[in-house]
């Protein structure tokens, strides 16, 4: 396959969790895919299996050009994962405490640099009538005691997908709320707790997969309503 013809992703925040097993899943797909993280030793077995690791912070304008050149190579990007995100503090602050400054680190990382990567890649996206995955929460939907910060974030993330899908008729856009996975953020939501009951990462992929496949009506989804709607 070349350059070309061969489909191409970027996905933020791929050294760990959902981030990684879906690159992975799309790497063995045969994709060409782009990945960051900020902590380069994550991004080491990815780099391996073939992807192009761009280590960085989504929030920072270099890092975001770094990527665009990576992207450049292929000249083509059909899905652009925004997956990569911040909590906050740990344990969770109520409204009442959160720093100001936790809150725009999660507003500049939650929204601020998916909306920057959107408007960096949506000439190639609109090129390739590709589509844009955005990563929610149901905390942006339920009013959770000390989800403030990154559930506000996560409702804003939603209401510019909403908005993306109702300009740019010729994408696929979506947010999707990926439900509860056993990873290091979910760890850092509930400090102490043990979380060895929520699912892998892994096990929300295959839905994922399905969505960028099948390219269903745009929209807010639950990836446990995809794998209900193909049961
Ligand atoms: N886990 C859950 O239960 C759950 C539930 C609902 C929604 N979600 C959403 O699902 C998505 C994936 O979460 P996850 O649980 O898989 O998280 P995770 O295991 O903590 O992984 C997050 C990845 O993003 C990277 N990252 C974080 N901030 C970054 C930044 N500023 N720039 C670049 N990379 C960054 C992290 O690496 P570095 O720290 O090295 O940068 C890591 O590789 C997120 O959007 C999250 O909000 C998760």
């Amino acid at each position: 396959m070349n350059s070309t013809s061969q489909p191409t992703a970027l996905i933020t925040g791929a050294g760990r969790g959902l981030g990684l097993a879906l690159a992975r899943a799309l790497l063995s797909d045969g994709w060409r895919v782009i990945v960051d993280a900020r902590r380069t030793a994550h991004l080491a077995a990815l780099a391996a299996s073939g992807a192009v690791v761009v280590p960085g912070d989504v929030t920072d304008p270099a890092h975001r050009d770094a990527l665009a050149a990576a992207v450049s190579g292929p000249g083509r990007l059909d899905l652009l994962v925004n997956n990569a995100s911040e909590l906050g503090p740990s344990p969770l602050p109520r409204l009442a405490d959160i720093p100001l400054a936790a809150a725009r680190r999660i507003y500049e990382t939650n929204v601020l640099a998916p909306l920057a990567l959107t408007q960096l890649f949506l000439p190639l996206l609109r090129a390739s009538r590709g589509t844009v995955l955005n990563i929610s929460s149901d905390a942006a939907v339920e009013a959770y005691e000390g989800w403030g910060g990154y559930g506000s974030s996560k409702a804003a993330l939603d209401q510019l997908t909403a908005v993306l899908a109702a300009e740019e008729p010729g994408l696929a856009v979506y947010s999707v709320d990926p439900g509860d996975m056993r990873t290091e953020m979910h760890q850092a939501a509930f400090p102490g707790a043990d979380i060895s009951d929520r699912p892998e990462p892994e096990t929300v992929v295959p839905a994922l997969l399905r969505l960028v496949h099948t390219r269903p009506p745009n929209g807010r989804l639950r990836t446990a309503d995809l794998t209900e709607a193909s049961a």
